[in-house]
């Protein structure tokens, strides 16, 4: 057996969303896109190839995968196998790192582990610009999960063109993401089939690709520039039009429930009473408030009277991928 390699990688919330792919093999998107990585959830992730296997092995969160289940990272390593001298099977163990039983496990941050776990222990030695291009062909989100902080995914038009490139990785500024858990089951449309059904069939598509633009335009100097109030409307703005893309969709679907429209209030009536902070929401259900740290205690006070105080969980800026011995 070869040297086991753990790596571990923080998941991102999207601030300017990516939402349809130009290559759904290579996963090109479509745009670039926006995130900020968060020290909350995270992912660690072992891989050693073994020449004793017959099979890759995978376990995700103490309970093994069967083959079907396993095939994305089966493909994901035969990709590895393919760019280095390895040819044997892989034992991988992954476990998910989240505060309550929230079900916030991520693509993301489970590519992006892996992309660095399994590339190590292949004896590979990726820069992290190569790494992001690794993790981008397990799941797009990963792509940007590589680096700490806000993170700009360059959309690129092929496999060495498309990777992601740190806009500031150590976050001074005190911001917060409160995250609301409204619904901690499994999506009933994923993101990879809602996206490319947004792509084949929005009529309002190619109006995104230009409101991606602009809102990647507007974020990055109101970033560096730490104005909150630009940052918040953008990121709101452009989360209610990737999701106006699942309604416009043919059949239309939507990932809010009932709680999301109320909790979606709720925010709004804050920032009436002049506490300023902003939402916005991935393929589910659950808001993540963009706010001043200075008023995280205030706002998770009002969501726990509404909602629970269970249901809430407080991030900060994370780091990127780091290796462990
Ligand atoms: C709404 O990265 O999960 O979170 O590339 O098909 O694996 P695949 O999709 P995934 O999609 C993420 C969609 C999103 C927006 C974002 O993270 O930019």
């Amino acid at each position: 057996m070869n040297a086991a390699v753990t790596a571990r990688a923080h998941t991102n919330i999207a601030l300017v969303k990516y939402w349809g792919k130009a290559n759904t093999d290579l996963i090109i998107p479509q745009t670039s896109s926006l995130s900020l990585t968060l020290d909350q959830f995270y992912t660690e992730t072992t891989v050693a190839f073994d020449e004793g296997l017959t099979s890759d092995h995978v376990s995700v969160n103490h309970q093994v995968l069967t083959a079907q289940q396993a095939s994305k990272v089966h493909n994901f390593l035969n990709l590895v196998r393919q760019q280095s001298s390895r040819t044997s099977f892989a034992r991988v163990t992954s476990v998910n790192h989240v505060p309550t039983a929230a079900g916030l496990a991520s693509s993301a941050s489970a590519f992006a582990a892996l992309a660095g776990a399994a590339s190590r222990a292949a004896g590979l030695s990726l820069d992290r610009t190569a790494l992001s291009r690794l993790a981008r062909r397990g799941s797009g989100s990963a792509t940007r999960s590589i680096f700490g902080g806000f993170v700009e995914w360059h959309a690129g038009h092929d496999d060495l063109s498309s990777y992601a490139v740190p806009l500031i990785e150590k976050v001074d500024w005190p911001i917060a993401v409160v995250a609301l858990i409204l619904d901690s089951h499994h999506k009933k449309v994923s993101s990879r089939q809602g996206m490319q059904n947004s792509v084949n069939t929005s009529p309002y598509y190619p109006a995104w690709k230009q409101i991606v633009a602009d809102d990647l335009a507007a974020i990055k100097p109101a970033i560096l520039a730490q104005d909150f109030t630009t940052v918040g409307e953008t990121l709101e703005s452009n989360a209610m039009r990737m999701h106006a893309l699942t309604l416009s969709a043919w059949p239309p679907y939507s990932y809010f429930n009932g709680d999301t429209l109320t909790a979606m209030q709720t925010v709004k009536l804050l920032r009436h009473e002049g506490i300023e902070c902003y939402y916005t929401l991935d393929a589910g259900p659950n808001l993540k408030i963009f706010c001043k740290a200075t008023n995280v205690a205030t706002i998770q006070t009002r969501l726990a009277q509404q909602f629970g105080a269970d249901n809430i969980i407080v991030a900060q800026p994370g780091p990127g991928i780091q290796f462990l011995d």
